[in-house]
């Protein structure tokens, strides 16, 4: 008998979602965000330790109301990794401020620091530092807090890929820079299909976030509008889910660890492929990434064994959206090389084992 074909992603929701909403539909409720959004929202806050959070609809928007928060718009140019999910750029792109692309640390795959430096111009207004799979940058973000205060940047996390890391000063990734973003899409260790939030310890910051993602309305539900806002608005379904998934995080956090810690032991003598060393203690890696020798031949094996795999992103500035002249020899490597082993939470250690195996009879070790 065929083994059934290992995902390299997928959403885990339980019974425990299920009968969530059902218990909602049955209170006849607006749907829209009230209540349950309010608790998701608490508990985003509590377990990051940050003092606001403020969920929206996905996690490109958020960064988008992010930057329309600060008041970054036309004219201005923000700092992006060239190794991201090309959202990172386009949630500027689309307020008409312009991403500028700077290279990774071949370590972290987080911004190289010293190539920020060279790349902030008078025209700098952010930098957004995006935490690769739930890693922190070789310089420390302490470095970047004091590089954005010196040159009065605004540091904007977007920590997409990193609920449940931390720095190693104990704070919450997301929690350190002005703002903190994070995606609730369908393969992140918690999901609500689409959704996302913005983590802010700044009073005015989250006033104005509130008021941005509500038309700029003056207040919950009237129609006095004193600024130009839009409608980044979550739901209450979306929240029925969250909640669950919330309850459900430490747990995975546990399990995406010990997996990947299989993963590295089971590759350790194979040549062809190497996994990146993550600080375990204090990050949960969201994905199991690597650099593969015969990257797409590797992967033709691996479907050909019931095993999903996928390419990592691209560098942003050769993709044809933007087609941006530039050297950046980290992201052009991942470009070639990057490849995202299965990494679904529900992935049993047996399945890892074999995919190890079957990795180890391809680079014949
Ligand atoms: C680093 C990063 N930023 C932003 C996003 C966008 O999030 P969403 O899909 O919720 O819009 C993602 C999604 O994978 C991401 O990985």
């Amino acid at each position: 008998m065929q083994r059934e074909f290992i995902m390299q992603m997928q959403p885990w929701f339980g019974d425990e979602e299920k009968r969530s909403i059902s218990a909602y539909m049955d209170e006849n409720g607006f749907m829209t965000e009230f209540k349950r959004t309010e608790q998701f929202e608490k508990m985003i806050a509590e377990y990051t330790g940050a003092k606001h959070c403020i969920v929206v609809n996905n996690g490109t928007i958020s960064l988008t109301l992010a930057a329309l928060a600060l008041n970054i718009g036309v004219g201005d140019d923000v700092i992006v990794p060239n190794f991201t999910m090309i959202a990172t750029p386009n949630s500027v792109k689309m307020i008409g401020a312009s991403p500028v692309f700077v290279d990774v640390e071949p370590e972290t795959l987080c911004l190289n620091i010293e190539l920020v430096k060279k790349a902030i111009t008078p025209k700098t207004k952010a930098i957004m530092l995006v935490s690769a799979n739930g890693r922190y940058p070789l310089a420390g973000v302490e470095a970047f807090v004091a590089l954005a205060n010196e040159k009065g940047l605004y540091l904007i996390e977007d920590s997409a890929q990193s609920l449940g890391s931390y720095y190693p000063n104990g704070k919450h990734i997301g929690t350190v820079g002005v703002l903190g973003s994070f995606s609730f899409s369908a393969p992140k260790i918690i999901s609500t299909g689409q959704g996302g939030c913005l983590v802010t310890n700044d009073d005015d910051v989250a006033f104005r976030l509130r008021r941005l993602k509500d038309f700029g309305r003056s207040g919950g539900g009237n129609d006095i509008h004193d600024w130009i806002g839009y409608n980044f608005k979550f739901t209450e379904l979306q929240a029925c889910l969250g909640i669950e998934q919330m309850k459900k995080l430490a747990g995975r956090v546990e399990v995406k660890k010990i997996m990947y810690r299989r993963f590295q032991e089971g590759l350790k003598a194979v040549q062809g492929i190497r996994l990146f060393d993550h600080d375990l203690n204090n990050t949960t890696p969201w994905f199991v990434d690597s650099f593969a020798e015969r990257r797409e031949e590797l992967q033709a094996f691996l479907k050909a064994h019931q095993i999903g795999t996928r390419i990592m992103y691209p560098p942003i500035n050769k993709q044809k959206a933007y087609g941006v002249a530039g050297e950046h020899p980290i992201s052009d490597l991942v470009g070639q090389k990057g490849l995202w082993l299965p990494s679904t939470t529900q992935l049993p250690l047996e399945d890892v084992d074999y995919i190890c195996e079957k990795i180890r009879s391809f680079y014949g070790a």
